[in-house]
């Protein structure tokens, strides 16, 4: 992948203008993060065929072998407060399943990261993640960095994730291009991130709600409270981007960081 392939069918105007593509990295948000404090600007896009040592949220790894899937991060530089960052995430996941919708198929979004498909006998699985990072000073935000992994063109997964993963190439029984994949989910990011800039977290809640499916009845384990777990139902996102939840005797929680199950 190179930058004249992905330019020749970009449709931005800033989002990937700036690009650089490696064989292989430790984690592209690490190298993102990097090239940020070193001055990058924002719209920068990193792409890893290969990631050695690639994260998911909760300290999870992410599997991404060479030749097959997309493993991105975005540096943005947005104007909003640092308490209003995390919906990013939101904002990321409504980008993912717009370009999804773009080949043909119909993604759900299960808060706060996961980009779900259905597969044959109904059952949903993961097929991409969102891992938003940011760095922040004197009550600004210097940086965010935005990493994004799409199972592309997997047709095999490790034995631990096996049963809930699944990627594009199974569900549409094609392989995908993904500089076409890279280029869809760049132009369907653009315009959210401007408009996340002029309106903050409710733009994140509203593109991500139109393509949000909650599981129910759910289960939540609130983040920062082991083993607390809240079952109910799940009612929806707030403007600021936390669950609203409502257990079995009626009580609604707001669960800010949390896991769905
Ligand atoms: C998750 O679902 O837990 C988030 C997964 C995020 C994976 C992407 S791949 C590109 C970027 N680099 C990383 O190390 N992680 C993100």
């Amino acid at each position: 992948m190179d930058q004249a392939s992905l330019a020749a069918r970009l449709n931005t105007r800033w989002l990937g203008r700036a690009f650089e593509w490696r064989a292989s990295c430790g984690s592209t948000n690490d190298l993102a993060a990097e090239r940020a404090r070193a001055g990058a600007p924002t719209g920068l896009v990193i792409v890893a065929d290969a990631q050695t040592a690639g994260r998911g949220r909760l300290g999870r790894r992410w599997h991404s072998p060479a030749d097959e899937n997309l493993y991105l991060s975005i540096v943005l530089r947005p104007t909003r407060p640092p308490s209003e960052i995390p919906p990013i995430t939101l904002l990321a996941g409504a980008a993912v399943a717009r370009a999804l919708t773009t080949f043909g198929l119909q993604p759900r979004l299960k808060w706060p990261n996961d980009v779900e498909l259905v597969d044959e006998t109904g059952r949903r699985r993961k097929v991409a993640g969102v891992l938003t990072e940011m760095a922040s000073a004197g009550g600004s935000a210097l940086h965010v960095v935005v990493g994004i992994g799409i199972n592309a063109n997997a047709v095999e997964f490790p034995p631990e994730i096996a049963e809930r993963a699944t990627s594009l190439r199974r569900a549409l029984g094609r392989a995908i291009d993904r500089v076409a994949l890279l280029a869809a989910l760049l132009d369907a990011f653009e315009p959210l991130s401007e408009e996340f800039d002029r309106r903050g977290p409710a733009a994140a809640v509203e593109a991500f709600e139109a393509h949000a499916a909650f599981p129910a009845p759910c289960r939540v384990t609130a983040l920062g409270r082991p083993g607390e777990q809240i079952e109910g139902l799940a009612l929806g996102v707030e403007p600021d981007g936390a669950l609203r939840l409502q257990d079995e005797t009626g009580q609604i929680h707001r669960v800010i960081s949390g896991e769905l199950s």
